[in-house]
């Protein structure tokens, strides 16, 4: 995924949505009990429980926040462009960090639209992907941290911190 303009560092606006993103990730997965006793309600054709609005509807609407985001984030992506990997990373290390950024964006643009299926579409299947997408995103992001934690602390690159300073535009 490289296009844009030849760019050494990520925009003010590009860290602001990768960490508001991950702030909001973090919350679906901490506060998914709501969500989970209204389908398992519903599957059941019964109506969903009242005491859990309040969380089921913030589980969905974040998840469409997150959908807008992610589009917005892969325009800036493919408009302005992203920082090549460090020059001295062996070819492996490079492929491997694109291909979990990517398999990232896939997710979160395919976690809410199976969401809003399952959910305004009463589709059980469309929550099993659901599920199983949230597994794989759970991976994605162990395995993407853990070579942000590598990159920093063991290869001494400035790959985190061109995450947490930004470039002018
Ligand atoms: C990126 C956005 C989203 C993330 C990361 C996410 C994550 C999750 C997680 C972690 C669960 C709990 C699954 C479990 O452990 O059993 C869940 C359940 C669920 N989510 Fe989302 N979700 C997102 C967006 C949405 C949207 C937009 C909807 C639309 C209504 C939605 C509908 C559901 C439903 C119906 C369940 C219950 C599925 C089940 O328990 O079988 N989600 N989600
Ligand atoms: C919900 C959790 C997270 C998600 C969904 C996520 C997603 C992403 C994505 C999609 C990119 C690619 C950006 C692009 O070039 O277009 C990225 C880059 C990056 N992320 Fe995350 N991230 C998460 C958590 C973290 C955490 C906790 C850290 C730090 C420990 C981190 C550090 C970085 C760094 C340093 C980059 C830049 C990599 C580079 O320049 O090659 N991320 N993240």
């Amino acid at each position: 995924m490289t296009a844009g303009r030849d760019v050494t560092g990520y925009s003010a606006t590009q860290i602001a949505l990768h960490w508001t993103v991950v702030v909001l990730v973090a919350f679906q997965f901490l506060a998914h009990d709501g969500i989970e006793a209204s389908w398992r309600a519903l599957s059941r054709g019964e109506a969903a429980p009242p005491d859990q609005a309040v969380l089921t509807y913030l589980h969905i609407g974040t998840g469409v926040l997150i959908a807008l985001l992610i589009a917005a984030r892969l325009y800036l992506r493919l408009t302005r462009g992203a920082p090549k990997p460090p020059a001295d990373e062996p070819r492996i290390l490079q492929i491997v960090a694109e291909a979990i950024h990517g398999l990232i964006y896939l997710l979160l643009v395919l976690l809410p639209l199976s969401g809003l299926v399952a959910w305004f579409a009463g589709a059980e299947g469309a929550a099993a992907a659901h599920v199983l997408f949230k597994t794989v995103l759970l991976a994605a992001i162990v395995l993407h941290v853990a070579g942000a934690l590598f990159q920093h602390f063991v290869r001494r690159s400035d790959v985190l911190m061109r995450m947490l300073r930004p470039q002018r535009d």
